[in-house]
């Protein structure tokens, strides 16, 4: 059987001031869309039914999630994290959870956050993900082709001379998370490697095996919390687990550690609306170069990011601006400061 996880507990603070502590950015919905877990779900269970669908997210997110998802899945569906620790823990918890409730198959884990242009080629991926994972023992790996330097996402080394069964499959020869700039250019300008797109799919024994060999911690750990799930106390133990894990991605404490990765070339475009100025894809941009949600009137302002949940925002004589007002924050950021906004949330938090 096939199962697909969406892992949606992130916290999204590149998107502050739109995507906040208490609803993170793939809660949130701009201009009339629905929300990006929404799209996400939307568009999986068009190949996997909705009863083999589940989310994972964390526990302070239940009632948003379930408000959102309980007429798409069944809420039993929904898997709640008691801590915030990265999506080592997310997958490595779901995996073994699946493995415990299923015994076999195959799953794909899906972030949250993307935003998926051509959802035909998008699915086609995934089906081929599945396809390749149910008799591997490689855990297989969904990438586009990258289109500029980018420094939040992980690369994917394919290797050109040896197409496995097409030239859409090949062996991964390295997988590279989060490189610095120089590095980035310089894997763009090879051509040898593709984007990331966060989604890794493989049957449950492949996941099991790899995060037992490469992240013994956190195998042991969930595992011995998982063989007491029948117990009254689990909540309580799941949470004394969460706290001893180690907060690390999967892509950091699997896929950058393991030597037989597959990766299959996805032909949609896509885009983790990871910062600010990413917000431009997903809304859209006028004839000015602006992705303009909500009121605005602008004299000479260009190529900028323009957000008001309510007031009317005027600007002259603006270019390359984030401008984002909600119920009670107004930012100002120029576009090419918007990896910044992390940092600044640190700091506004440490001030109070
Ligand atoms: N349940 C749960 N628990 N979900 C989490 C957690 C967690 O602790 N941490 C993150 N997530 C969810 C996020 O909501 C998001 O949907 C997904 O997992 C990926 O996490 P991000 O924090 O957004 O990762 P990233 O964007 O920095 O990097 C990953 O995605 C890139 C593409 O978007 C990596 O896989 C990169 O290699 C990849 O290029
Ligand atoms: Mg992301």
């Amino acid at each position: 059987d096939k199962y697909a996880v969406i892992m949606a507990g992130g916290a999204g603070t590149r998107l502050w001031p739109l995507s906040r502590e208490h609803k993170p950015k793939q809660f949130i919905s701009v201009e009339g869309m629905s929300s990006m877990l929404e799209q996400t779900l939307a568009r999986i269970t068009e190949l996997i039914p909705p009863d083999k669908c589940f989310v994972i997210t964390n526990k302070n997110y239940a009632e948003l999630t379930r408000e959102v998802l309980k007429t798409i899945i069944p809420v039993q569906n929904i898997i709640l994290e008691p801590l915030r620790k990265n999506t080592g823990a997310c997958i490595s918890y779901a995996a073994l959870w699946l493995e415990r409730r299923f015994q076999t198959g195959s799953v794909c884990f899906i972030p949250a956050d993307s935003f998926v242009n051509n959802k035909y080629e998008y699915l086609n991926a995934i089906h081929q993900a599945y396809r390749e994972s149910i008799n591997s023992s490689a855990l297989t790996i969904i990438g586009v082709n990258p289109t500029y330097p980018a420094t939040g996402y992980g690369y994917i080394k394919i290797d050109p001379s040896k197409p496995s069964v097409s030239n859409h499959i090949s062996r991964v020869l390295q997988f590279k998370e989060k490189p610095d700039m120089a590095t980035a250019r310089t894997y763009v300008e090879s051509g040898a490697y593709l984007w990331n797109s966060g989604m890794v799919a493989g049957n449950l024994q492949t996941f099991r095996t790899g995060i037992q060999q490469h992240m013994p911690e956190h195998f042991n750990i969930l595992s011995a919390v998982l063989d007491q799930s029948d117990s009254p106390s689990y909540d309580s133990s799941i949470e004394e687990a969460y706290s001893q894990l180690p907060d690390i991605s999967f892509d950091n404490g699997v896929l950058e550690q393991s030597s037989s990765l597959t990766a299959i070339k996805g032909y949609f475009d896509w885009d983790d609306i990871g910062s600010l100025d990413s917000l431009a894809t997903m809304i859209g941009q006028d004839s000015s170069g602006n992705a303009v949600s909500g009121s605005h009137i602008g004299m000479d302002t260009h190529d900028s990011v323009i957000y008001s949940s309510d007031i009317l925002v005027t600007s002259i004589g603006v270019s390359n601006m984030i401008i984002i007002k909600t119920e009670d924050v107004l930012l100002v950021c120029p576009k090419e400061r918007a990896q910044d906004v992390k940092a600044f949330v640190q700091l506004l938090k440490r001030i109070g």
